[in-house]
């Protein structure tokens, strides 16, 4: 059996709370950790352990759990730098943007796909992501669909089917039956490749009832739901979420007190993407504040995608989520690994606990507060990783 002890841990955040008085994080200081077979054995005090195979000296480090990266778009192909740069120069976004990636990831093969995704996944973990969702819709045809996730599940178990991102061009003459192909041909052919459904419910992308279609027919397929929703102006897909029942509601961006209420009442998990809202240069962005005080489940994410948020750093996030959407450095911490565990529905990660998959991430400094602290300072790194 191989062991390792994580000793002279400075502070160690195990979002459970049998540690560290009432406080949110379950802060514990001077603490030690050992890891058996990529699996929490113990949490103590520093020095405190028995003797294990290996010994890492964290020396006064900040010590946390991985964080859940709950919104990706990591396989793709092409990127979108000179509609970034409009943007910046003035031009809104539009999400038909979505269809030059679409006519990219078409052209790709499995193994370039594959090759890309994972730099950026390498990428994500070098700042201490443990575990990614990755969905599709880049392909919106059956074959591309399949093709990219079968790429997907080759860098994560958490993946997700977005037929319903945009309608493509071939199908604009005839949206309804773009939808009926999303619920039958291909549903069926990527339903045993995921775990969840999501759909882009917007202006632009789908309405209520495509995506009620859409999310019941994935529902009755087995698969648990997800919704893209209120991105880019109020709208029904935080309502629908809920009453739906979704595990999580992504973007959140322009909400009402209704939409607050609806999360803060239901199961249904507010993950915010400001990344997404830097890169579109939305006037603005999600809050987090008032989502948090209603007492809804907030979590954090990246939405890293070559349109909206070409981005894998959840500390990048986490430093906006503090900065813009006015949580707290310590809620945002809880949201980049608590909340997103419970977005993806997990409760073997996003938390240090006797018993759990051991994925681990070490901060370059003496607290968690520095990751908002110190923005896109390259802080964290992945210490011990064994989820998929
Ligand atoms: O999450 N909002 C829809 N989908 C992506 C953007 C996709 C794109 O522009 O390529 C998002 O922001
Ligand atoms: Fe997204």
């Amino acid at each position: 059996m191989a062991s390792v002890l994580y000793d002279n841990i400075g502070e160690l955040v195990t979002n459970d709370p049998t540690h560290g008085g009432a406080s949110l994080l379950g802060l514990r200081r001077d603490a030690a950790v050992v890891v058996e077979d990529g699996v929490v054995a113990w949490v103590g005090a520093a020095g405190g352990a028995s003797p294990a195979d290996e010994r890492v000296d964290l020396l006064g480090r900040c010590v946390l759990p991985a964080f859940v990266d709950g919104h990706t778009h990591l396989v793709f192909d092409g990127d979108r730098a000179q509609e970034f740069a409009a943007r910046m120069a003035g031009e809104p976004y539009a999400a038909g943007g979505i269809r030059t990636t679409v006519a990219a990831t078409r052209a790709a093969s499995a193994e370039a796909l594959l090759a890309s995704a994972t730099t950026r996944l390498d990428e994500a973990r070098r700042q201490g992501t443990g575990l990614v969702e990755v969905k599709s819709g880049y392909g919106l045809d059956v074959e591309t669909e399949v093709k990219m996730l079968q790429v997907a599940r080759q860098l994560t178990d958490e993946t997700t089917f977005l037929g319903a991102h945009v309608v493509p061009a071939e199908w604009q003459h005839d949206p309804d039956g773009y939808v009926g192909l999303v619920c039958g041909e291909m549903l069926d052919a990527c339903a045993p490749l995921v775990r969840w459904i999501d759909v882009f419910v917007e202006d632009g992308a789908f309405g209520a009832e495509a995506a009620r279609a859409i999310l019941r027919a994935g529902q009755a397929a087995g698969l648990g739901l997800r919704v893209h929703a209120n991105q880019l102006r109020p709208g029904p897909g935080v309502r629908l979420a809920c009453e739906l029942g979704a595990a999580s509601a992504d973007h959140c961006t322009h909400l009402t007190d209704a939409d607050v209420q609806a999360l803060a009442d239901s199961g249904t998990v507010a993950t915010l993407v400001p990344g997404a809202d830097f890169s579109t240069r939305s006037p603005v962005y999600p809050d987090g504040r008032k989502l948090w005080d209603a007492g809804a489940t907030v979590a954090l994410a990246t939405d890293c995608n070559p349109g909206t948020s070409y981005t894998t750093s959840m500390p990048f996030v986490i430093a906006l989520a503090v900065r813009e959407c006015h949580l707290t450095p310590s809620e945002a911490v809880w949201a980049a690994t608590a909340g997103a565990a419970r977005s993806l529905r997990r409760d073997d990660v996003g938390r240090v606990a006797v018993g759990d998959a051991a994925a681990l991430t070490v901060v370059d400094a003496p607290t968690h507060l520095h990751l908002a602290y110190r923005p896109a300072v390259p802080l964290t790194r992945v210490l011990a990783a064994t989820t998929p």
